[in-house]
């Protein structure tokens, strides 16, 4: 892998374990270059294949990409039937890319709302690359995080009978063995999550990047994850060392 001029220079300590990313700026990208909004989306998941590597190769241990939110069905039926198509075309095609990388695949967010094929596609896919222990590419795919919360507590209630505490919650949340992120990135410029990660991101970092999505490059990422390494991280404590 080569390293650019003036590229900085990740430690290798603090490499964060989970990042989470907010792929926005599809559209704009398209917008202005004159373009359909769907070849924004298709610059998007090349951008996402390139930042994959990156983050596979960097050591991060999981990465979320936020694909589709349970708000993203207000979009014309055009743009979701094209978002759903180049996802199911991707998984169909790249699991050569997932196998060489060692990249394990899976879901977060409502598979019973997707399109049968969607999600049939999503548990093939997943079923395929369990095995492989590299990165796990998290697929956030009709994920809202108050949908998320609130199937949890149905689950939860179904289940359970009198008080729960949030380490239970938790437990019933779409995939309960993942860390929760240490880094949030939202390209494209917009200071908000979107319903991206509730619970779980509490505590993460966060990185707001004027840049559109189908623009980001593995530099990017590394710019990313240097300013993570500068942050300072108390969970509600107090600095280690600190007499003020
Ligand atoms: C992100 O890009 C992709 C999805 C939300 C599916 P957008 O499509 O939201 O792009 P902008 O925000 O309109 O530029
Ligand atoms: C967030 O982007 C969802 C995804 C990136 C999948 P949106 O473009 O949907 O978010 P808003 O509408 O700007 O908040
Ligand atoms: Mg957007």
């Amino acid at each position: 892998m080569s390293v650019q001029k003036n590229s900085p220079v990740i430690g290798t300590d603090r490499i964060p374990i989970h990042v989470g990313i907010i792929m926005d700026g599809n559209g704009r990208w398209a917008r202005r270059r004159n373009q359909i909004r769907t070849q924004g989306h298709l610059e998007g998941l090349k951008a996402a294949k390139r930042v994959v590597k990156a983050a596979s190769d960097m050591g991060i241990r999981y990465l979320t990409l936020y694909t589709f939110s349970t708000e993203n069905w207000k979009r014309t039926a055009e743009e979701v039937g094209f978002i759903m198509g180049l996802v199911k075309k991707h998984l169909r095609g790249e699991l050569d890319f997932y196998r060489e990388n060692r990249l394990r695949l899976r879901h977060a967010g409502d598979a019973e709302g997707l399109p049968p094929d969607i999600a049939a596609e999503i548990r093939e896919a997943c079923g395929d690359t369990r095995s492989f222990g590299g990165m796990q590419v998290i697929l956030a795919l009709n994920y809202g995080g108050r949908d998320e919360i609130v199937r949890a507590v149905n689950r939860l209630k179904a289940e359970n009978a009198g008080r729960i505490t949030g380490k239970d919650l938790a437990k019933y949340l779409d995939n309960p063995d993942i860390p929760d992120p240490d880094l949030i990135i939202r390209t494209a410029g917009e200071m908000r999550t979107s319903n991206f990660l509730l619970w779980e991101s509490a505590y993460a970092e966060l990185y707001v990047s004027d840049k559109l999505w189908p623009d980001w490059t593995e530099e990017d990422l590394r710019e990313a994850i240097t300013d993570f390494q500068k942050r300072d991280r108390r969970f509600g404590g107090i600095k280690t060392g600190s007499d003020t």
